[in-house]
């Protein structure tokens, strides 16, 4: 018998064992407390309670050297995802379409897009994944609720505005997201425009440009015009090199929900961003507290694909509900264990926001006492 038992489990997540030996019952194993725990029961446990299962729970160290020594040459580089964020009006939009058009230079446009919420685009034969977040809500939403999705954050700045509350709020978004910065000095066109001032104001935010001896690139452009947008997107390449982004293709999938919504015709399509493995259709896959199985995917063109690799956006539906952006979904092996996954979940959500709505009502009659 190898890996940790119940018990030691429990211990290390800092949990009643019972809890646990009823969670897995109603998963449909039987386990006493000694019962020992393969890998699969211990992430299955470890995605009920939320916990990261290499990082928090140092499991039998064999099995994870084995790992450790098994999955370099499973793991390819992955496209960069990247956010833009940046005060109002200061050229977000403006910069994700001029970005979006490349692909017409690039002849890979396959019509206009419908609209998914990312996109990718190649830039020298490597792609990038842009998330087109609508604000700097869901970018804290989704932080809030533990997803980590981009690698590097662009901020755009106006140069004939400089930096602006939302500038700095974007800059400790993306500090505290712990991912490299690139500052785009957007409106580059206008004749106010003053790019020194904008490296002056962001050096005060900690954000000291290269050329003054700092470590933040900063790319002049103008996204109206799209002029150093292609400069933008080759720094993204030469950051996304440094950062050595990798995944396992040959995984069962997991990510992030990025958008979702009930459609009358085709229930709930969700937008997903892989992050790891490979979604193919036919998956069973819980998202959040839903599940289901993968029907059709399309692509960030509205293509009908098969399989999406690491860093791809899709359209997906064959979920039984509706998940929130920012919950996480993961592909299981069986239809029966993603199902009995969802419903536990969903069984405990609902628990939550019993508590939290009764914690509420004793909260205002107190008040109201
Ligand atoms: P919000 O989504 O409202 O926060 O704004 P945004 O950051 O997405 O800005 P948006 O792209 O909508 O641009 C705001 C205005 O600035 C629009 O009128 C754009 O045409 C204009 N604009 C954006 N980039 C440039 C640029 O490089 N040069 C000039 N001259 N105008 C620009
Ligand atoms: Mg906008």
């Amino acid at each position: 018998e190898e890996g940790i038992s119940v018990g030691e489990l429990a211990q290390k997540m800092n949990r009643n064992a019972s809890d646990i030996i009823k969670l897995l019952f109603m998963l449909g194993k039987m386990v006493t407390i000694n019962s020992s725990m393969d890998d699969e029961t211990i992430e299955l446990v470890c995605m009920e309670y939320g916990v990261e299962v290499k990082k928090e729970i140092p499991v039998d160290e064999d099995s994870l050297e084995d790992e450790v020594e098994e999955n370099p040459e499973d793991l390819v580089q992955r496209p960069a995802i990247v956010t833009i964020m940046g005060h109002v009006d200061h050229g977000k939009t403006t910069l994700l379409d001029t970005i979006r058009k490349t692909r017409v230079v690039e002849g890979e446009f396959g019509g206009i897009t419908q609209h998914i919420g990312a996109y990718q685009v190649s830039v020298q034969s490597k792609k990038i994944t842009f998330l087109d977040t609508p604000g700097h809500e869901a970018f804290t939403a989704m932080r809030a609720r533990g997803a980590k999705v981009t690698d590097i954050c662009i901020i755009v700045v106006a140069a004939d505005d400089g930096v602006m509350p939302q500038t700095k709020e974007a800059v400790d978004h993306a500090k505290a997201a712990d991912v490299p910065i690139i500052v785009a000095v957007n409106k580059m066109d206008k004749p106010a425009a003053n790019p020194e001032r904008v490296m002056n104001e962001m050096s005060d935010l900690g954000l000291l440009p290269e050329e003054w001896g700092g470590d933040t690139i900063f790319v002049k452009c103008s996204a109206k015009q799209g002029e150093g947008v292609q400069d933008i997107l080759e720094t993204i390449q030469v950051v996304a090199e440094m950062r050595e982004l990798k995944a396992n293709p040959k995984r069962n999938a997991t990510g992030t929900v990025i958008e979702a919504k009930l459609d009358k015709g085709r229930g709930p399509v969700v937008t997903l961003l892989v992050q790891n493995g490979t979604l193919h259709t036919g998956d069973c896959i819980v998202v959040g507290a839903c599940f289901g199985k993968v029907r059709k995917m399309t692509d960030d063109r509205g293509r009908e694909i098969k399989e999406a690799k690491p860093s791809t956006p899709v359209e997906i539906i064959g979920l039984n509900d509706v998940p929130v952006a920012g919950d996480m979904f993961k592909v299981f092996d069986s239809e029966k264990q993603a199902r009995a996954i969802a419903e536990r979940r969903s069984q405990t959500k609902i628990e939550q926001e019993r508590k939290s709505s009764s914690a509420m009502s004793l909260d205002d009659l107190a008040r109201q006492i």
